[in-house]
């Protein structure tokens, strides 16, 4: 156990003790200006106990014995204040270090149980959008977060590749492709295609019919059909394959939309049989009202046709047979919140049990409004890396003249990719974003280089000490100034950080958690001498101190998926 969750847990158990009663007790980091390294709330303790706040606080200061890594308690109000000793509990956090090393802050506690995560599945035939980008990189993270939770992550791209709107393009590239645009640049080709479809059905209603009749014939194997759609999934993958090689993002399976065609027949007669979906103007649906959805799922059309919402049943019961999961997550946008509540529904209508959680997360809008395929309006996810990565090799040229052309793109890549994943990554995902390049691409502030600096930094540091992180005896006086103890503390709440980004699918809190230890390490850098230090003792405890930093800062970003350069 980590020193800070074990710290905590002494202090709630001695509370308990001298309480004479359990009630919950949650420990909380107190707001600057209280001189506490932890405070305990004793509201719910009083209310158990029959006494107000502020006597439980008080006489429990007096009561209370707790181990070594306490200092002292004392009662403010109806709170019980906590400080530190300082020496054993920082010499503790050095040797948590020392010992996990590069896998400090992860954990055990998924002991190898599979974690099902959905995430990216783009549209075949249309090139990813931003939009997409943010399924990937949150999806990602969780992937990073949940396998250093001890977990085995799943990771599965659910493609779109199956749907009448294949048949719709069919129709328009036999009628309308341009030949040379289709070589050059295939999949905006489709996309143009796809915009025209819709145009022109709207002065043409009989185009609608020509799509069906594709689509019909895709369903039935008519070769030539078969033969374009699987060359738009071929095109579309390569694409999708560059950008996830530009983003290091992997998948376990690329499992798309068609691979449960022949799956959806098994699962709509279970339905059936199972008296939960029913016949309803031609169509076979499930019924919500009775938990609170008023829109039925529809299994199948009344044309006949199935759609997302079948091929994501099949899938869900696909993904809890073969992996027995502990949990299925989603990361979908928020707008498609409706979609899960009827699926995991209708899920636990078939009886199947499960955790399922639908990850959601704000769109990304233009200035001028919602993106649109249909209309035309997207950013190019591509474009956006692209840009990111000139903007970046301009800034590495300038400043690292020093590295070679090759380091100088390396370095380019990690910083322009990074940024672009941070500006994700760092803020509540619930919220939208406008989409805005500036921001995008920013390399300072609240940023990914700037937190790659501080890596940066702290290495630098290291080097010139003769590289390795000492190891030995911590100095107590390396823990006695405020920005010390103040890198302490965070290095010391790093672990409990993963777990609760983890556990509620929040990776901005490990991003948060990052821009406050980096804060910390510039503060502690400008006013405490490392390698100028009064005397060795003192020197190499503040290099572990330096140590820490790095470690944290490397691991905290890899679990976002931001790499790190080694100069900058
Ligand atoms: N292809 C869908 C879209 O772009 C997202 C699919 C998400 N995953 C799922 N199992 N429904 O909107």
């Amino acid at each position: 156990m980590y020193t800070y969750e074990a710290t905590k847990r002494d202090i709630v158990e001695a509370i308990r003790r001298a309480a004479g009663a359990d009630a919950d007790l949650v420990l909380s980091v107190p707001p600057s200006g209280v001189v506490a390294d932890l405070a305990l709330p004793c509201f719910p303790l009083a209310s158990r106990l029959h006494k107000s706040p502020h006597e439980v606080a008080s006489s429990l200061a007096g009561a209370v014995h707790i181990g070594p890594r306490v200092d002292s308690v004392r009662a403010d109000g109806g709170y019980l204040n906590f400080t530190l000793a300082r020496a054993p509990f920082a010499s503790s956090v050095m040797s948590d270090l020392a010992q996990w090393k590069d896998r400090y802050g992860s954990h055990d506690v998924g002991a190898g149980r599979a974690v099902v995560i959905d995430y990216s599945s783009p549209n075949i035939a249309k090139p990813m959008s931003v939009g997409h980008l943010r399924s990937t990189i949150i999806g990602a993270a969780l992937h990073r977060l949940y396998a250093s939770l001890g977990y085995t992550p799943v990771g599965i791209n659910h493609i779109a590749d199956w749907g009448t709107q294949f048949g719709k393009l069919l129709y328009a590239f036999t009628a309308w492709v341009d030949r040379q645009a289709y070589a050059e640049a295939p999949l905006r080709e489709l996309l143009r295609l796809y915009v025209k479809f819709d145009q022109e059905a709207q002065r043409d209603p009989t185009l609608d019919e020509r799509g069906r009749e594709w689509s019909l014939k895709l369903e039935r194997g008519d070769p030539q059909a078969r033969a374009l759609w699987q060359e738009f999934v071929r095109l579309s993958m390569s694409e999708f394959t560059k950008t996830y090689d530009l983003l290091d993002v992997r998948f376990e399976h690329v499992l798309g939309e068609s691979f449960y065609a022949d799956k959806v027949d098994a699962v709509i007669n279970e339905a059936i049989r199972r008296g939960v979906a029913v016949e309803d103007q031609g169509a076979l649906i499930v019924r919500l009202d009775d938990v609170g959805l008023s829109t039925p799922l529809i299994l199948r059309r009344s044309d006949g046709a199935t759609l997302y919402h079948t091929r994501d049943l099949a899938a869900a019961i696909y993904r809890l047979k073969t992996w027995n999961p502990a949990q299925l997550i989603y990361v979908v946008g928020a707008d498609q919140r409706l979609h899960f509540r009827q699926l995991f529904a209708t899920l636990r209508k078939l009886g199947y049990d499960g955790v399922f959680v639908h990850v959601d997360f704000g769109l990304i809008t233009l200035p001028e409004g919602r993106m649109s395929t249909r209309k035309g309006r997207v950013v190019f996810l591509e474009d956006v890396l692209e840009e990111a990565m000139l903007r970046a090799r301009r800034l590495v040229d300038e400043k690292n003249p020093e590295l070679s052309a090759d380091e100088r793109a390396d370095v380019a890549r990690i910083i322009g990719i990074g940024a672009v994943k941070y500006v994700d990554l760092s803020q509540n995902r619930v919220k939208n974003i406008v989409f805005d390049w500036d921001r995008m691409l920013s390399l300072e502030g609240d940023s990914a280089p700037y937190l790659q600096y501080t890596y940066v930094r702290a290495r630098s540091i290291l080097r010139k000490s003769g590289d390795a992180v000492p190891e030995g005896v911590f100095d107590p006086r390396a823990a006695a100034s405020a920005p010390e103890w103040g890198l302490i503390t965070l290095l010391a709440r790093f672990p409990e950080i993963v777990l609760e980004a983890a556990q509620t699918y929040h990776p901005h809190l490990v991003a948060t958690f990052l821009l406050s230890l980096a804060q910390a390490f510039h503060g502690f850098y400008h006013e405490v001498p490392v390698l100028q230090a009064e005397d060795a003792p003192l020197r190499q405890s503040r290099l572990q101190l330096v140590g820490g930093v790095a470690t944290v800062m490397r691991g905290g970003l890899d679990l976002l998926g931001i790499r790190v350069p080694e100069r900058m």
